[in-house]
């Protein structure tokens, strides 16, 4: 496939190289910003100068890549423009983790072409994981193809998924959920990142990631991992609506359909 007369795995390979850049960056800060330096953006969102500053360098060096793409971003440091060719970015995926110097977070990049995610990548800024995927290109973590997990019952699956934390009209509907998923699954863990959670269903670490009120920057490059590592996606209602429409559920295709029945019953 090629994109803008370019190859879309060397356009995908380059803009790994742009992520690590600013993964670097990330990294040197951590543990550096003081209290004064951290704004609340709304209920329990917050920013610092280093989600500012990545995004700008993530711009920089993926317009070098792209010159006449244009930008979906968290932190707005760029014009938003829709095109054909839009970069969708988290450049600080995990904030609150960052900022209370917990493991696991993160960079979120994709492409999306003609209104379709064709690259998604998702940087571990601590581990140095590097996860990567291109459409028909599979998915890869440091190079190694990666695939969902096969062959599961629900019963031996690990549950991922994100807590309501600013939008609680659907705390019942959640708390019931996630009781029943107690009760059915071998584990739940929440460890404040999306893409990640995304990026481990696609490796197989996770089995089903499901959260709602997540922005198409939290979500759009693990959308890419996850379908190139043969895993399913839908919204709450069994569609396609997932990048925009705040609700992902996304699987291992052994388990999805008993995941969607479980959401469809309580949402
Ligand atoms: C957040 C993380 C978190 C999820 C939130 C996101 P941020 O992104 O992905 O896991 O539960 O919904 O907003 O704010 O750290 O980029
Ligand atoms: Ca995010
Ligand atoms: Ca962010």
């Amino acid at each position: 496939m090629k994109i803008a007369s370019k190859n879309i795995e060397e356009i995908c390979k380059s803009a790994c190289e742009v992520v690590k850049v600013a993964g670097t960056f990330i990294l040197e800060q951590a543990g550096k910003v003081t209290p004064d330096q951290i704004e609340t953006k709304a209920h329990n969102s917050l920013v610092s100068y280093v989600d500012k500053a990545s995004e700008k360098i993530l711009v920089k060096g993926l317009s070098e890549i792209l010159p006449t793409a244009t930008y979906l971003t968290e932190e707005g440091t760029v014009a938003q423009e829709e095109s054909a060719l839009r970069w969708i970015i988290d450049p600080l995926d995990g904030t609150t983790n960052f900022l209370h110097q917990l493991p696991c977070y993160n960079i979120s990049v994709a492409l999306e072409y003609e209104g379709k995610l064709c690259i998604g990548i998702v940087l571990d800024v601590q581990t140095k994981e590097i996860f990567h995927a291109w459409t028909d290109g599979g998915a890869y973590l440091n190079g190694h193809p990666i695939h969902v997990r096969k062959n599961i019952k629900l019963a031996d699956s690990m549950v991922s998924t994100g807590f309501p934390y600013f939008d609680f009209g659907m705390t019942d509907n959640y708390l019931k959920t996630l009781g029943i998923l107690m009760q059915k699954a071998r584990g739940i863990r929440r460890v404040g990142a999306a893409a990640i959670d995304l990026a481990y269903v696609a490796a197989g670490r996770y089995d089903t990631f499901f959260e709602y009120s997540l922005q198409p920057y939290d979500v759009a490059a693990g959308i890419v991992l996850v379908h190139e590592a043969g895993g399913l996606i839908n919204d709450f209602q069994g569609n396609q609506d997932y990048l925009f429409g705040k609700q992902i559920v996304a699987s291992s295709p052994a388990i999805h359909q008993e995941m969607l029945d479980i959401l469809l019953e309580h949402f």
